[in-house]
């Protein structure tokens, strides 16, 4: 795995100037802060965690003038300065630790193995949906979201409350819609897609174990090749749905909303607003879909693992031979 590890700190560097990993820490959607186009919160009594060796506030530098959508060339359109952190340290402020370490001076190695999920103990099962359900229910303290219905357009964006799950949702949200004009998008259809969605789950496991306290925190894998049928699919792990996609009253899922309604247009939608539209039961609708019915095979698997190249031109949705666009089911 050396390889996919060296790509992946290559492409952070690209993708991901400093920790701030394109979200909105809410002491950095003050009127000041916009204003000063600053980005850097104090740690332990200095920006950045600086006296303590963690961090520094560092400008960046803009690559390209002209934008057309306000996600793109992150942190630019909102911030010119922003936390970098040193190495093991990380966040928005440079307060918490990189992935895999902890301890005071983040230097402590944290290792944590992802199970099976079917594979948890009842009590392992019962810890993960109860924090998923705390997650859902608290407001996240260190972030709000950001709504917009035309990314385009400058200064056009509102900062919400949003809770520690949802938070998480939108991060997707954020990275999955297209650019306005464009069919491309942040995450996915591109070489970033294993390692955004890596980091992504890095940052819900730590969001978690701070909400829940619990260090050892781990989102389980699903190893569909198990059995048949959707083995997942029951009230005791995600929930029973009906031909609607509406999920069984006895799933604790069943109460749980969507906080951004779907569109599928181009023009750099965000996050419609849900005090303007009424929120909705979430809807599952497995091996309903029409253009991906059946999950992978072991034989897809295999043959996604053959790809000799990690991706190949046109590095999109078309590319042949990648092992990337094969991961992404294209
Ligand atoms: C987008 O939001 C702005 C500001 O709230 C509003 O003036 C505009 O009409 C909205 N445009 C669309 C297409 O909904
Ligand atoms: C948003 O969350 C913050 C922090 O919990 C809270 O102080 C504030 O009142 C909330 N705002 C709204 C509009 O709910
Ligand atoms: C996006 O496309 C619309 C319609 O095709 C066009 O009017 C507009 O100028 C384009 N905007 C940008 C920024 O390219
Ligand atoms: C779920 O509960 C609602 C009201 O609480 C009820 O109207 C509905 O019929 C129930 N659905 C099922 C599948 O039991
Ligand atoms: C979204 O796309 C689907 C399928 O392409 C289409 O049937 C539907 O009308 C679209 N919805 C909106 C709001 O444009």
């Amino acid at each position: 795995m050396l390889l996919p590890c060296l790509s992946l700190s290559a492409l952070l560097l690209l993708l991901f100037p400093a920790a701030l990993e394109a979200q909105f820490p809410r002491v950095c959607t003050t009127p000041e802060a916009l204003e000063t186009r600053t980005c850097c919160p104090d740690w332990q009594g200095s920006r950045c965690g600086y006296r303590a060796g963690r961090g520094l506030c560092a400008t960046y530098s803009l690559m390209s003038n002209a934008y057309i959508d306000y996600r793109e060339d992150w942190p630019h359109a909102f911030y010119d300065s922003a936390c970098r952190c040193n190495i093991n340290f990380d966040g928005f402020d440079c307060s918490q630790c990189k992935p895999g370490f902890k301890g005071p001076h983040c230097n402590e190695i944290h290792s944590v193995v992802r199970k099976e999920i079917t594979s948890l103990t009842a009590e392992e099962k019962s810890r993960f949906f109860t924090a998923l359900e705390k997650a859902k229910r608290t407001n996240s303290e260190k972030y709000v979201i950001l709504e917009s219905n035309d990314t385009s357009i400058e200064g056009n964006y509102e900062f919400k409350n949003a809770t520690v799950y949802d938070h998480y949702i939108w991060l997707h949200y954020y990275a999955a819609k297209p650019y306005r004009n464009s069919t491309r998008n942040a995450a996915h259809q591109g070489p970033a897609f294993p390692f955004w969605h890596r980091v992504f789950l890095l940052f819900i496991e730590r969001e978690i174990r701070e909400l829940t306290d619990d260090d050892s925190f781990f989102i389980p894998y699903w190893d569909w090749t198990k059995t048949n049928h959707c083995n997942i699919c029951t009230n005791d792990y995600f929930g029973v749905s009906d031909e609607h996609g509406h999920i069984h009253n006895d799933s604790l899922f069943s109460e749980w909303k969507t906080m951004c309604t779907y569109d599928n247009d181009t023009l750099g939608k965000i996050c419609i607003s849900p005090t303007k539209t009424p929120l909705h039961p979430i809807i599952r609708n497995p091996g309903k879909d029409i253009a991906t019915k059946l999950l992978p095979t072991v034989c897809d698997v295999r043959y996604t693992l053959a790809a000799e190249k990690f991706d190949t031109p046109p590095y999109d949705g078309g590319a042949k031979c990648s092992f990337r666009n094969r991961l992404e089911g294209f």
